[in-house]
């Protein structure tokens, strides 16, 4: 079995990779599983795969109850955090218990950060069913909720004891879902490896085409690179800033359209506007910024999306909460595999960053 080790002293885990469920029990037995285990899920991934867990979890022995949330971002809420507390008290557990998430990244977050105040904190596991969850927020151990209309304003840093990735669980998601992870997947390629932005591009029907073998090398590569950013900085003091590459645009895109485009969608117009305003600046090259805006069409982004408002979206960026002390922060590319992060582009470069993207050809 593919695995990867995250190297966090008392924190590490690993992060297994499979194309089935087959090789889950072996990975609990490795963590030393404790018996009494609950499955948190969203109403959707409960249809889909909760019951095939369940079933291989029960044959094993395991005192395992499902709670499943109702899907969707509207849902990462207080509220569904508290459901899922009652169940762990409904349930029994103690604090030798554990949470196994199991579904896309709103389940991860909200399984995790109830984990990591569940009785102060209890251990849980991950089996991330998105393409962006299994190759970006499974891993990292930045667990959350919304709130007062802000992304992720209340959460925690809490690592799990084991990521277990089933790359069929992809078969079921929608193209919509997958393309949005493709932004994330891109975006490893483009900050920090040449190497696998080179293999999306080679390899783009067979990732379409959910070839197993395929997809177990491109999470795996996208897990180790977010690995090795989180293994230098775990709690975001410095380099793990590069992962929001794209996200400075992008996030205030997703709020100005009041998250009517997915996540991964606004990532890819957020990196088209960052490589055009680090091309004006004389980084990266017009061949290199083309590059950029190939790899997405390649795998279905749209790079020019008329976006009518830059100053409402320039005013969105103002809010961002990844802004420290008033400074806007923007992370540009120098070349195709490494990126650098800058605190003086002026509202003039944005303008002309969403004009570019706003430009239908
Ligand atoms: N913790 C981190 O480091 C980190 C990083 C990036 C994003 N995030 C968070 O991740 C969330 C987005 O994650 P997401 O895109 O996975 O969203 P999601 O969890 O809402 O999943 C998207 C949709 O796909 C469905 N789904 C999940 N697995 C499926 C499957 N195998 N087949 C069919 N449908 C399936 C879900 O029910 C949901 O409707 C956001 O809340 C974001 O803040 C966290």
């Amino acid at each position: 079995m593919e695995k990867l080790h995250l190297n966090l002293g008392i924190n590490s885990y690993d992060i297994k990779f499979s194309d089935s469920f087959g090789e889950l029990l072996d990975a609990l037995r490795e963590i030393n599983a404790p018996k009494k285990l609950l499955i948190v899920t969203d109403t959707r991934v409960r249809e889909l795969y909760a019951d095939e867990v369940y079933n291989l979890l029960r044959g094993a022995g395991y005192d395992v109850k499902i709670h499943a949330f109702p899907e969707g971002e509207e849902n990462k809420n207080i509220d569904s955090i508290m459901g899922i507390c009652k169940a762990c008290i409904d349930h029994g557990m103690d604090r030798k218990s554990m949470i196994i998430a199991l579904g896309g990244g709103v389940c991860g977050d909200m399984a995790g950060f109830a984990a990591a105040i569940y009785m102060r904190g209890i251990d849980f596991i991950q089996i991330p069913t998105t393409l962006l969850s299994q190759s970006d927020s499974s891993v990292g151990g930045k667990t959350g909720i919304d709130f007062a209309g802000g992304k992720n304003i209340i959460g925690a840093f809490h690592q799990p004891k084991l990521v277990y990735i089933n790359v069929s669980t992809l078969k079921t998601l929608s193209k919509e879902q997958f393309v949005s992870g493709m932004g994330e997947v891109i975006k490893h390629g483009i900050i920090r490896d040449a190497e696998f932005f080179t293999f999306l591009k080679r390899n783009s029907e067979l990732v379409k085409a959910l070839n197993p073998y395929t997809l177990i090398r491109l999470t795996k590569t996208n897990c180790a690179i977010k690995a090795a950013v989180v293994e230098k900085d775990e709690k975001e003091s410095g380099l793990r800033a590069i992962l929001n590459f794209g996200h400075t645009i992008g996030h205030a895109v997703e709020s100005a359209y009041d998250f009517k485009m997915t996540h991964g969608a606004c990532v890819g117009l957020g990196m088209v506007g960052a490589a055009y305003i680090a091309q004006k600046r004389g980084m990266i090259t017009a061949a290199e910024l083309g590059e950029i805006e190939d790899i997405l069409t390649l795998y279905d982004f749209d790079t020019r999306v008329k976006l009518s408002e830059p100053e409402k979206i320039y005013s969105f960026m103002l809010k961002d909460k990844k802004r420290i002390n008033g400074v806007m922060k923007f992370v540009l590319p120098t070349r195709i595999g490494d990126v650098t992060q800058v605190t003086d582009v002026t509202k003039d470069e944005i303008f002309a960053a969403v004009e570019y993207i706003s430009k239908i050809q």
